[in-house]
């Protein structure tokens, strides 16, 4: 049995800054272990929630913890990218909130099969939150060209030594396919010089944050699931979001910026709000994360 535990990040500023109408509709497109809809199921007796992940085991797990609501909750899987679809196929137009938590969850980073994390050893190269999705990350780094991996490391993983690293990755897997987290770790330890180890937290850090981004399409669905999320928004209705890497808060800050000076939108928050030091001390996972939301103006 896995265990299937995630703190959920500032719900409190998630329920204060989301919900405009007790009675609307809301979207937990990131539904994950269910917390934040879970919180606004039981804070709010009126709302219906619709919570959409693409990770089968994530949906699973929270529809065991939601079944108490069933008469006003909906559980759909999918990519939030393609959100409009998938609130017509429930025959939803419109609602009044959305939520999106980013990234993996800590249960996905714990279920060593997954392949998500560094710290676990000989994990398969995986990092798929889909697992429908055919592209893994053990088929990035065994098939594409040295550097189209470059390329990912340095975007999507902000990597100084991404020319160093691919360049050692196509030298191992001319020996034998690189197969596990173990063996990658061991690649990315030889091609970071030692003075550069010493610092700046693990050597493996970005890469395994790159190839995650890229295995996912997680920059492209992000920017996607923005905008059906805006086009499915009622006017006065808000998207929330948390970020945990610069990559995305970049886009979400952009993103919002744009609708705020075409007076499409408001921004409800002018600086991210960040966890305050309890939850910090309480929840090492709230250490990046950046919340900005963002209301639709009536015309
Ligand atoms: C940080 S967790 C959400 C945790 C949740 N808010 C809670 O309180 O339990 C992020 C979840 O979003 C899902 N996810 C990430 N990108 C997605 C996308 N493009 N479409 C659908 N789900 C996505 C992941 O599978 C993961 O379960």
């Amino acid at each position: 049995m896995v265990q299937f535990e995630h703190q959920s990040v500032m719900p409190k500023e998630v329920l204060d800054l989301l919900v405009t109408d007790a009675t609307g509709v809301y979207v937990d497109a990131t539904l994950g272990a269910g917390g934040h809809a879970l919180k606004l199921l039981q804070t709010y007796p009126d709302l219906r929630l619709i919570g959409v992940d693409q990770d089968a085991y994530a949906l699973s797990y929270a529809t065991d913890r939601l079944a108490a609501y069933t008469d006003r909750c909906n559980v759909l899987k999918g990519n939030f990218r393609y959100l409009t679809a998938l609130l017509a196929s429930i025959g939803v137009r419109q609602v009044s909130g959305i939520l999106f938590d980013l990234g993996v969850s800590s249960p996905q980073l714990d279920q060593r099969e997954r392949g998500f994390s560094y710290q676990q050893e000989d994990a398969p190269l995986d990092m798929r939150m889909d697992l429908d999705n055919p592209l893994t990350a053990f088929r990035l780094i065994n098939q594409r060209p040295e550097q189209e991996i470059r390329h990912a490391l340095q975007t999507f993983g902000e990597e100084r030594w991404a020319a160093r690293i691919a360049q050692f990755i196509v030298q191992a897997r001319q020996v034998e396919p690189i197969r596990t987290s173990g063996q990658l770790v061991d690649i990315i330890r030889a091609a970071v010089p030692a003075a550069a180890r010493r610092s700046g937290g693990h050597p493996a850090r970005r890469t395994f944050q790159a190839l995650r981004i890229w295995v996912n399409d997680e920059l492209g669905a992000l920017n996607e699931g923005l905008e059906e999320g805006w086009h499915v928004l009622v006017p006065s209705g808000r998207l929330v979001v948390i970020a945990f890497h610069s990559l995305e808060d970049r886009i979400v800050k952009n993103r919002f910026r744009d609708w705020s000076t075409q007076s499409e939108g408001r921004l409800v928050t002018r600086h991210p709000l960040m966890a305050n030091a309890q939850e910090l001390a309480d929840n090492p996972r709230s250490r990046s994360a950046k919340l900005r939301a963002v209301e639709k103006l009536t015309h």
